[in-house]
């Protein structure tokens, strides 16, 4: 029986090797991390992560082919092919700070690998790294071998969070990059051979180690590229009276450009782009590539601006100040369908206002009050280690309330920010809502999932992302 053995069950450890075991009955798969709370929540009923589908596929496999332990170095040692997927942050200091990737966790994963070994084994690198990461994992497995054979492998993870099962079960590619030399072609076929079970063939691409790391870096690019390019229009279709939306929807039907990734938003946020492009920059950069380097870091100074944009445009409407007003946050997660906040544009956001000075009280289905806190209280880039080496929750937030149903906090409310497009909050009675607000009573859509016309004729004052201004909201004067 083939064994596998996956360090670091995250967000794409954990769900990538449930579908694995879910598909490969015949291969025994062990998902290792060094969290205690993480592994046994992963072998409990509340799985440490919500996506929709993962608990059927966990609880088909689990004990079976699937197990969870903190094990590491056993585990390790047992396995056929080793899978990484530990976190890889931006670097807060030293060289390349706020841009390069810190490979401190991926290095100590690749080191303990070396020391438990008394097998051959294949290395897969499932983390996004940074070209050419693989060369030096290699050194590393390599100098410190004992005469056991390393073969490294890189096999980048495409899929979305909400979607990761849909996107594992039918993944639109697989990529598996490996040595062009006869062994390193036997290691891509013994991956390959993993997700055959269940990929059609011509769906597993192969490639060298580099265009295998690099495509994972300008997929990510691309697709934070068309957001950017739509939220760039949206500024301009407030100032003309276009309409995002439309925009988006015209130009989507051009076969070439296609209508995905056009939703104008307040931002993109998630644990891949911002620092797989922040990656990418400096590796143009130390590639002695300047130009490219500034053609990609704007994808996220636009991020950046929209956000800002987004606050700007909340403060103005409502007479300048928000100081001592209670604002709704409907929404914290990074997009629907997840508890993930990673680099959500929630922070950013709530951060603005409550520079502000106003009262936030925030509501999320999916996120606890504990780690809205946290993120509110966390440096840029810290999210990114290990929970253990996070800092802890501040006790007092006098500001940031955190409750449980949307009506709650919009109760008293000056003004509603929708940063998180969850289907309930289409579904709200915003009549009931209206009528519980302190008036004029202001909703700022960052997601452009309300009906603008309906709220207008309750009584709300509306900005739409994108969309025609509110005659309130045009006539002030804002630069932005
Ligand atoms: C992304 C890539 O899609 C995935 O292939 C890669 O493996 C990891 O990074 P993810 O971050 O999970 O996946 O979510 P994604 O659906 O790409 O959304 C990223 C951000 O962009 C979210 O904040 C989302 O709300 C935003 N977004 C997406 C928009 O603002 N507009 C869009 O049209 C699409
Ligand atoms: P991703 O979104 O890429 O899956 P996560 O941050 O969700 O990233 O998961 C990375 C996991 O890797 C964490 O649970 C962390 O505890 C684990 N991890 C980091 N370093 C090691 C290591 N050396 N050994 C085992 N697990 C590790």
């Amino acid at each position: 029986m083939v064994k596998i053995c996956c360090i670091g069950a995250g967000y794409v450890g954990g769900p990538t090797m449930a579908m694995i075991a879910l598909k490969c009955p015949d291969i025994q798969v062990v998902v290792v991390d060094i969290s205690k709370p993480r592994i046994a929540a992963w072998n409990s009923d509340e799985l440490p992560i919500y996506e929709p589908g993962l608990d059927e596929v966990v609880k088909a496999c689990r004990d079976k082919n699937l197990f969870f332990s903190t094990e590491v170095e056993k585990h390790v040692a047992e396995a056929d092919i080793v899978f990484v997927s530990v976190n890889t942050p931006t670097k807060t200091r030293g060289l390349g700070a706020g841009k390069a990737a810190d490979l401190t966790y991926w290095e100590s994963a690749a080191r303990m690998i070396a020391d438990v070994s008394k097998s051959d084994k294949i290395v897969v690198e499932k983390s996004t790294v940074p070209v050419k990461t693989a060369e030096a994992i290699e050194k590393i497995l390599t100098h410190n071998n004992n005469g056991i054979h390393f073969q490294i492998l890189s096999n980048p993870e495409f899929l979305a969070e909400g979607t990761a099962i849909e996107d594992l079960a039918k993944p639109d590619r697989v990529l598996i990059g490996g040595r062009e030399t006869p062994e390193g072609q036997k290691a891509v076929a013994a991956l390959k051979a993993v997700y055959a079970h269940w990929v059609p063939e011509d769906r597993i691409l192969t490639t060298n180690l580099w265009s295998a790391e690099l495509s994972k870096l300008a997929a990510n690019a691309f697709l934070a590229q068309r957001i950017s390019s739509i939220n760039a229009m949206s500024a301009l279709c407030e100032s003309t009276g276009a309409n995002v939306s439309e925009v988006a929807y015209a130009i989507g039907k051009d076969s070439r450009i296609g209508p995905k990734f056009l939703n104008a938003s307040v931002g993109f946020g998630g644990s891949c782009f911002q620092k797989d492009i922040l990656n990418l920059v400096y590796i143009c950069e130390c590639n002695g590539l300047p130009d490219v380097a500034h053609y990609w870091k704007q994808v996220v100074q636009i991020n950046d601006y929209q956000k800002t944009r987004f606050v700007k445009r909340v403060v103005s409407s409502m007479f300048n100040t928000v100081s001592g007003k209670k604002i709704a946050i409907l929404g914290f997660a990074f997009k629907k369908d997840t508890g993930d906040t990673r680099e959500t544009p929630a922070i950013d956001v709530c951060h603005g206002l409550l520079g502000d000075k106003a009262l936030l009280s925030i509501y999320d289905p999916q996120v606890t009050e504990d780690q809205i806190k946290r993120d509110l209280a966390m440096n840029k880039f810290d999210w990114d280690h290990p929970q253990h080496l996070q800092p802890q929750s501040p006790t007092a937030f006098k500001q940031v309330s955190v409750v449980w149903d949307a009506y709650e906090a919009t109760k008293d409310a000056h003004g509603i920010c929708i940063i998180t497009e969850w289907e309930e909050f289409k579904k709200l009675d915003y009549q009931r809502i209206y009528d519980n607000m302190q008036k004029p009573a202001f909703i700022f859509d960052g997601r452009n999932v309300l009906n603008v016309e309906a709220l207008r004729k309750i009584g709300f004052i509306v900005y739409s992302i994108g969309k025609p201004l509110d005659p309130w909201v045009k006539d002030l004067q804002v630069s932005i």
